[in-house]
């Protein structure tokens, strides 16, 4: 088993710590069934990555690795299933984190084909690349998801770049362990930012409004430019969300990011103060009818 370093220690701390964050930031009750296989993926995975086997075989790195692909499996299972909303993301415009999130997943899978597949020294480089890629991707994947606390986001993406390097320091073929993720991520991220945004954002631009069960009978207890920036500045007296609709031709304007961050920080702040609040994650709880 390759030895595990201090930097292991340090990036694995510092991802524990991000994802403890995580645990303890509120959220709604059924949502716990998404977020525990989650966490658990993530974290089983680093731990795959800090404990690689040598070659006499058998090691934790193997119960591990399938450990987390049941996480993953059910994680997965959790959303589909029980968050009708999330199959609408699916329609065509895909965010980038959920575009990161399914990379990760498939990732997982292709170590456990090649593993069986393959038992050459050689072949196993490309177990290896899906292996630095679920990590790179599933941290992406949470990173913008819990996207709003800075803390959180600075942490983990901090502590799975120490893992990747530390995990990448003994290795003998450097260059191929990184050029192929790296290209590979790369086309992805361009495919999701450049004209394949495009062509997916005018699906969300023309898709009919979705109230999310938002009333102003819920929210008295706030002054109306707590909500309403268009009551100060110059945008406009026009609806909310037909203006942002119009608007959400980028990743960062989009409207479901904009209005998550929106409405579910304030519900959260709300839940952490020990107020009643509205739904934090729970997709039905706003999109349902
Ligand atoms: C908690 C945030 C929040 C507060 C506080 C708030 N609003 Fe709104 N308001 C919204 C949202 C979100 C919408 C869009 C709702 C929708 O279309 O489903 C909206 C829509 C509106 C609209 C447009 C309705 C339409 O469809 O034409 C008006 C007018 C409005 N609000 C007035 C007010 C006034 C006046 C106050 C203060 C008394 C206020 N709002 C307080 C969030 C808020
Ligand atoms: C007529 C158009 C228009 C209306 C109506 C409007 N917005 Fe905006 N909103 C904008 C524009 C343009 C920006 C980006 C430029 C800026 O920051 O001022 C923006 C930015 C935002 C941001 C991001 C701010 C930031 O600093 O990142 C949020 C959140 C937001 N709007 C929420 C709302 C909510 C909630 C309502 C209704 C209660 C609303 N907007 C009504 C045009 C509009
Ligand atoms: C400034 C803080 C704030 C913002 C912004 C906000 N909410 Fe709320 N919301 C609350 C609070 C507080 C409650 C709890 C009210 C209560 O039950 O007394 C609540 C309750 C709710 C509820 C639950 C109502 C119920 O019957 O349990 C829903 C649904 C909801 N909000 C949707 C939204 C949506 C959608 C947005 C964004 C468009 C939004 N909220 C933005 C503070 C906010
Ligand atoms: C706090 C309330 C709230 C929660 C919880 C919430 N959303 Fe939303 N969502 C909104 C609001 C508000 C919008 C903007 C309305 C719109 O896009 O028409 C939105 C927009 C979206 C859109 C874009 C719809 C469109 O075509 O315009 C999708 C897709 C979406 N949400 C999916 C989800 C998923 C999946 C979850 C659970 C992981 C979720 N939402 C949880 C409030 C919420």
């Amino acid at each position: 088993m390759r030895m595990i370093s201090g930097a292991d220690r340090l990036g694995g701390a510092l991802l524990a710590a991000a994802l403890l964050a995580l645990a303890f930031q509120p959220t709604d009750a059924t949502w716990w069934l998404v977020r525990t296989p989650g966490i658990l993926a993530l974290l089983l995975s680093a731990c795959a990555l800090m404990l690689q086997p040598d070659a006499k075989g058998r090691s934790w790195h193997r119960y591990i690795g399938s450990f987390a692909i049941v996480a993953v499996s059910l994680h997965v299972l959790a959303v589909a299933g029980f968050e009708p909303s999330f199959w609408r993301w699916l329609d065509g415009a895909v965010p980038v984190e959920i575009i990161a999130g399914i990379v990760a997943a498939l990732a997982l899978f292709a170590t456990l084909a090649v593993r069986r597949a393959l038992t050459s020294p050689k072949s196993l480089i490309l177990h290896r690349i899906a292996g630095f890629m679920v990590v790179v991707a599933a941290a992406l994947h949470v990173a913008f998801i819990a996207g709003t606390h800075a803390a959180i986001l600075g942490f983990l993406l901090a502590g799975m770049l120490i893992l990747v390097f530390a995990a990448l320091l003994p290795e003998r073929r450097k260059l191929i362990l990184v050029a192929l993720p790296t290209v590979l991520l790369g086309i992805i991220a361009a495919l999701a930012t450049g004209p394949m945004a495009q062509l997916r954002l005018a699906s969300l631009r023309s898709s009919p409004i979705d109230h999310a069960n938002f009333n102003h009978g819920d929210h008295t207890g706030f002054v109306c430019t707590a909500c309403h920036h268009n009551f100060t500045d110059r945008t406009g007296k026009e609806n909310c969300l037909t203006c942002h609709k119009a608007l959400s031709d980028s990743e960062s304007m989009r409207i479901d990011r904009l209005f998550h961050a929106f409405c579910s920080d304030c519900h959260r702040r709300e839940a952490l103060a020990g107020r009643k609040s509205g739904p934090i994650d729970h997709c039905t709880a706003c999109h349902g009818t």
